[in-house]
């Protein structure tokens, strides 16, 4: 018989494990061995609301490492609005430190979070978040089974500094790559200036796929209202984690699960919201794919509908100069979100984890610092969300407006004829290792006017899709003072990366999309204006492509490493769909049904 661990109105679901009568002898089961650790029985049959504490910190993920410490203070919020707080461990997401890519660990940590909250005796659930995948992972779960939840961010690192400037995580790796490439550092320079950007606990201070999904966590009204920049250090970081331990109580009482708070209209709102960050381009990827397992309609043309033309306000690396400690002071996401809402661009309705609407807990927050959140009639940027580009080449990719350059815009779209439009010979990459073996060679024939694609780095040429589409130029051209080339792929880039690339390429090649068909040579025409992006070869020469590559058994890719990259690679969709696990889009609610 299977027991009924599903939420009725006023009865919490761990009564199903430690409350249930009717079932004595799986009752005593479960009581006698939640005890053996110190808590009481009359505490587990007191009727109050269970909180797990997801943690997703530990060694291996020193970017959420610090949760550790701010689970103490989660458990005191818990434990004085009259919960009982049980800390799990989430499966270890670290950017920096998995290979072959942490892209492929979202999945797998979204998985096992489902079954963690579907299967064990939790009424609500604080997502402790922080690295880049950590909190979608985190947030899919908890759409997925839709019991109570509240995300904490863990918070950015302290500012990175060097001679007297500022060092952003990530962005200032492209920067010391040029200078090694250039002979104006050498090895051991190289790494002190990377470490130079990261001087504490936390995640990224850059506008990172870190520092983006959790400002969206909170402008999706997923957590606290001013938590997302917190600085990790910081002793306002420790009374949030106090606070998000009060509110997931009162969120169980309440009943206010993440159906209630993930609607559409917060959806469009962190749409928003990105844009006038500086989002990551791994944002659209995430945000799909919590849609979706929330069951919310969301699609790339939203992104260009709702968010392309939002100017971009926050000036943080790499799009702008400052980092995560001043983005706090200037007043963080709800600075931004009042902001947006001067010029009605937010749904001010959308509810959020506190009760409040968005609208209520942001109307009178003002800006503290406009050299770092602009207004918005003083923007860095016009137009700084994504642009989505089609044609022969791919379904969709995305670019992102707000990271071209100067330089880049008069090298690449000063036509006055076409403004809006590039193209040129590519040469094509198979895969990060192909890129780094070849990119200094000069057989390889790289000038000025090439265009660089890389391919066989989508979700399933390179399980879980590798953050490589970003290529820096072959040394010759950097030292000639070339510092970018256009970039184009099936694979993601680092949201810390201020390059302008084509990325995200839905089908990747290895999924039959037009890239596979592309060689050494070609022609490839952009066209931002109309959003295009096209090989200029003729049908019939593709067709004759298409037939040779199927003849050869398909776009050839590298085998899997481990069972998890085999399973995954069977069933993952493409990036423009969120590349999520598809089978597990159609379990929804799973705490109701
Ligand atoms: Fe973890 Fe950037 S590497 S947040
Ligand atoms: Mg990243």
């Amino acid at each position: 018989m299977t027991q009924d661990i599903t939420t009725s109105p006023g009865k919490l679901r761990s009564r199903a494990w430690f409350d249930d009568p009717s079932n004595a002898d799986m009752t005593a089961l479960y009581l006698e061995r939640y005890m053996n650790f110190g808590i009481s029985l009359d505490e587990l049959q007191s009727g109050r609301p269970i909180i797990g504490i997801a943690q997703t910190g530990s060694d291996l993920s020193p970017c959420n490492r610090h949760h550790l410490v701010l689970a103490e203070r989660i458990r005191e919020g818990i434990r004085e609005a009259g919960g009982i707080a049980i800390e799990f461990p989430v499966h270890p997401i670290q950017e920096t430190g998995k290979r072959p890519t942490a892209g492929l660990d979202r999945n797998l940590a979204y998985l096992g979070l489902v079954e963690t909250l579907y299967g064990y005796p939790i009424d609500g659930v604080v997502l402790t978040t922080g690295c880049d995948k950590t909190t979608p992972a985190c947030l899919m779960a908890a759409a997925t089974v839709n019991i109570p939840a509240i995300s904490l961010s863990v918070g950015p690192m302290l500012n990175g500094w060097h001679k007297g400037e500022r060092t952003g995580s990530g962005t200032i790796v492209w920067k010391a790559r040029e200078l090694l490439a250039a002979g104006e550092i050498d090895y051991q320079g190289f790494i002190k200036l990377v470490a130079s950007s990261a001087p504490s606990t936390g995640f990224c201070n850059t506008m990172g796929t870190a520092s983006t999904m959790n400002s969206l966590a909170e402008a999706l009204g997923m957590s606290l209202p001013g938590s997302a920049a917190i600085p990790a250090p910081y002793r306002d970081r420790q009374e949030s984690a106090y606070r998000t331990g009060l509110q997931i109580v009162e969120m169980v009482h309440a009943d206010r699960k993440p159906s209630d708070v993930l609607t559409r209209a917060a959806f469009l709102n962190a749409i928003r919201v990105n844009s006038a960050i500086g989002g990551s381009t791994n944002a659209p990827i995430h945000l799909n794919a919590i849609a979706r397992h929330i069951g919310v309609e969301l699609d790339l043309d939203d992104w260009q509908a709702h968010g392309r033309d939002v100017p971009l306000l926050v000036n943080l690396q790499p799009a702008g100069e400052y980092l995560g400690e001043d983005y706090y002071r200037a007043g963080g996401v709800p600075a931004v979100v009042a902001e947006l809402m001067r010029q009605g661009l937010i749904l001010e309705d959308a509810l959020t984890v506190n009760g409040r609407s968005i609208g209520d807990n942001c109307r009178d927050v003002a800006i503290e610092d406009e050299k770092v959140i602009r207004r918005f009639d003083a923007p860095l940027k016009d137009a700084a969300g994504f642009s989505v580009l089609r044609g022969n080449l791919f379904d969709s990719a995305i670019m992102k407006l707000s990271v071209i350059s100067p330089e880049f815009r008069a090298r690449y779209l000063s036509d006055p004829a076409d403004p809006d439009a590039f193209e040129g010979p590519v040469v094509v990459f198979d895969g990060p290792e192909d890129y780094h073996h070849r990119i200094d060679d000069p057989a390889t024939g790289i000038d000025e006017t090439t265009l660089l694609i890389m391919r066989g780095a989508g979700p399933i040429g390179y399980p879980g899709a590798a953050e490589v589409v970003n290529m820096r130029p072959p040394v010759q051209l950097i030292q000639k003072g070339v510092g970018a080339l256009p970039c184009i792929g099936d694979g993601r880039q680092s949201g810390t990366s201020g390059s302008p690339s084509i990325l995200n390429a839905s089908p990747e090649a290895a999924a039959g999309g037009g890239l596979a068909l592309l060689q050494t040579g070609d022609r490839v025409r952009i066209d931002l204006r109309k959003g295009t992006a096209n090989m200029l070869i003729s049908d019939e020469e593709l067709a004759e492509r298409r037939k040779a590559l199927e003849a050869a058994g398909g776009f050839a890719f590298p085998a899997s490493q481990t069972p998890w990259q085999e399973m995954q690679r069977a069933v993952v969709g493409q990036a423009e769909s969120g590349a999520v696990l598809e089978p597990a889009v159609k379990y929804q609610k799973l705490a109701q049904t």
